[in-house]
């Protein structure tokens, strides 16, 4: 397994397996590697012949007040990991690698729209961040296929809309969400919660399931929104949104109900919601979502 800080040692090797006719994947992460990592990790290897993993915990999409320096950083653990699953090659550039003339100068790509709403709202900055980084990551490895997971649902959304609008030539695939027993989506940022807080944070992917159950039974979107934001609350949870969105779009759906949803979405269009959240618990930030299907209605 390669092990490199260097885009120009990287490059050497990508052009010796290009020249093999090789299939290229990438895995891009912040490193302190998970089973919601891993299995990026595996469907990449399913489906190239050289998976790439990229370790960089990049800071230009960390706002002044977020944890980047404290952000986990866990290196030999994360290479033994990656060996076990016989990648073959692991691009850990440092910031001056990736950034030479500063990261606050650098030339960023911002993707308006679906990058102002939700997650862009609470963090300015962090999709400019995310997409100029994945970018630069697409130019140094020119992967032929890339693994994003749907836990970070809306990041998904803003990379496939640069993909499209830059053409950049890879092909993007995104993985479910990889959870714990109780429920809770694997993140880095678990293990900043309390024992107590640990316990909580199941309740988070409950508290969707009952959004999406309650929204089958056709009760009113905004009304169960409210609900789920008060007992939320009420259990010590601070909300910064929980929400219903047309998946695609992310917009708010323009309808009272799933009834009514499914009326004005005719049988031509997507028919489907996505329930978004992010809360917080002390000082540890969380972020969830689940997307389902409405059944068209007998009329
Ligand atoms: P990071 O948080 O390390 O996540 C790397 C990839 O793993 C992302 O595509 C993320 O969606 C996926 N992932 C994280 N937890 C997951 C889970 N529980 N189940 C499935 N997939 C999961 O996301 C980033 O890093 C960065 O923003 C990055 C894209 C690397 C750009 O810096």
């Amino acid at each position: 397994m390669l092990i490199t800080r260097s885009v120009k040692a990287l490059r050497k090797h990508l052009a010796d397996w290009k020249q093999q006719a090789e299939s290229i994947a990438l895995v891009p992460t912040m490193g302190n590697l998970h089973d919601g990592h891993l299995s990026l990790v595996r469907a990449a290897k399913e489906q190239a012949t050289r998976t790439v993993v990229s370790i960089f915990v990049n800071p230009l999409q960390f706002a002044p007040n977020e944890d980047f320096a404290s952000y986990p950083r866990t290196f030999a653990e994360d290479i033994d990991k990656l060996r076990q699953y016989q990648v073959d090659a692991v691009f850990a550039p440092d910031v001056g690698e990736m950034y030479p003339d500063n990261e606050i100068s650098s030339t960023y790509i911002d993707v308006p729209g679906l990058s102002d709403c939700l997650e862009g709202e609470y963090r300015p900055g962090f999709f400019r961040g995310v997409a100029t980084v994945v970018n630069k990551l697409f130019n140094m490895v020119q992967p032929d296929i890339a693994f994003f997971g749907e836990k970070d649902y809306q990041q998904l959304l803003v990379i496939r809309k640069m993909v499209k609008d830059l053409n950049i030539p890879v092909e993007i695939q995104s993985v479910a969400t990889v959870r714990e027993t109780d429920g809770l989506a694997m993140s880095s940022r678990n293990q900043y919660l309390q024992p107590v807080q640990r316990m909580q944070s199941g309740i988070i992917y409950q508290a969707m399931q009952t959004v999406r159950d309650q929204v089958m039974q056709g009760a009113n979107f905004t009304d169960i929104e409210q609900q789920m934001i008060q007992q939320l609350t009420q259990q010590g949870f601070v909300v910064d949104y929980l929400t219903l969105r047309e998946p695609v779009s992310l917009q708010k759906p323009d309808c009272t109900d799933s009834l009514n949803y499914l009326e004005k979405a005719g049988s031509k269009v997507c028919n489907s919601l996505i329930i978004l959240a992010a809360v917080r618990l002390g000082t540890t930030r969380l972020i969830d979502n689940l997307r389902f299907s409405l059944k068209p209605v007998d009329r």
